[in-house]
């Protein structure tokens, strides 16, 4: 996540001469862009440069990505009217330049590594229109959530319908896997993410069930409504660092399979203890097949380049000498 993003020297650079939507809509660029974290850390995906705003554009939605915010809506959304305005989207003609990319970007990897294409899932998507930019206690979110259940089906229909066809739309454009991100779905009780979530999460994947390809289910603060996200779908689930990957996985089930979950904070500290901590998660995992080594959520702008390379290094040499 924002694995190129903010950190990267490289990619800042580009920044200074491009806005991000820019960067999004020129394929080459963007393709380069995606490449950056491969080439430079080492990793082992590339994940599409795109944001989860981007599609919202062809839904009818005006947004801007503001600078160390984030999404920000000019005109938020509430009304029954105004929800109901929003349009299906059409990806060959509404993000032509997404499906371009990911074209340019397998190009440009050659194989070496699988791309990951990406959508914002359902209620992260609605919690940014409601409030109209980031939010600590999502309070708009939640009370049109209960006061007017129609709206917020009605929106969470809308929203699913149109990343449901998104991600298809990427997999025929040849992306090797999807990620789901429900980056502020841990705000809600396992019982609201049941009735106001889960039915629209579902239809999402449901998409992609004729697809051979994993599907990623991204959340952070989950650690309570685990089985819920599992039951609304996909084949790798992805947690934060509140929770131990051992239990997660446990409450998971081992049919499925994990994705985590180093704080994204360890990272800026020394060395000894970033290798601590990233044996500890491999250590619980063990011999386990079906681990994503992860952060639990983006790299900090403030990150040092060298120490998520020394971490990639890390994961990839301890997991090679426990599996050999
Ligand atoms: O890893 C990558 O760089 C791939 C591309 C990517 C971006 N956004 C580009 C971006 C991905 C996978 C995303 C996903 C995304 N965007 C999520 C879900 C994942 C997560 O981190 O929770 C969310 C919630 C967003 C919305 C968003 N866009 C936020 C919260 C921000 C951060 C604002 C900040 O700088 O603190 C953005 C801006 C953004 N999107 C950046 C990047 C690289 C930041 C750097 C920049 O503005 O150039």
């Amino acid at each position: 996540m924002r694995q190129a993003g903010r950190f990267l020297p490289e990619y800042r650079k580009i920044r200074e001469k491009h806005s991000l939507i820019e960067i999004c809509k020129d394929p080459e660029l963007c393709a380069e862009v995606s490449t950056l974290p491969v080439d430079i850390l080492g990793v082992d995906a590339a994940i599409l440069f795109a944001d989860i705003m981007l599609p919202l554009e062809g839904m009818g939605v005006k947004f801007d990505i503001a600078d160390g915010v984030g999404p920000v809506i000019p005109s938020s959304l509430s009304d029954y009217e105004r929800v109901d305005s929003l349009m299906t989207l059409e990806p060959a003609s509404d993000v032509p330049f997404v499906m371009e990319a990911i074209s340019a970007t397998k190009k440009l990897l050659d194989s070496r590594v699988p791309l990951i294409g990406f959508c914002g899932a359902p209620f992260t998507l609605a919690s940014y229109l409601i409030e109209g930019h980031a939010t600590r206690e999502f309070v708009k979110t939640k009370k049109l959530m209960y006061k007017n259940p129609e709206t917020w089906r009605l929106l969470m229909d809308k929203l699913s319908t149109s990343m449901g066809i998104y991600l298809r739309a990427q997999v025929n454009a040849g992306v090797d896997a999807v990620q789901v991100f429900d980056s502020w779905v841990g705000c809600l009780s396992p019982e609201d993410y049941h009735r106001y979530v889960l039915p629209y999460s579902q239809r999402v994947f449901s998409y992609l069930k004729d697809r051979a390809i994993p599907r990623i289910h991204f959340g952070t603060g989950t650690a309570t409504m685990l089985e819920e996200m599992r039951q609304a779908g996909g084949d790798v689930f992805s947690i934060d660092w509140r929770i131990p990957i051992d239990v997660a996985w446990q409450k998971l089930g081992y049919d499925v399979a994990i994705q985590g979950n180093l704080d994204p904070v360890v990272l800026l500290a020394e060395s000894d203890l970033i290798r601590a901590k990233a044996a500890d998660i491999l250590t619980r995992v063990g011999n386990r097949s079906g681990h994503i080594f992860n952060l639990g959520h983006g790299v900090l702008p403030e990150t040092s380049q060298e120490n998520v390379r020394q971490l990639v290094e890390f994961v990839h040499e301890h997991t090679k000498s426990t599996r050999e």
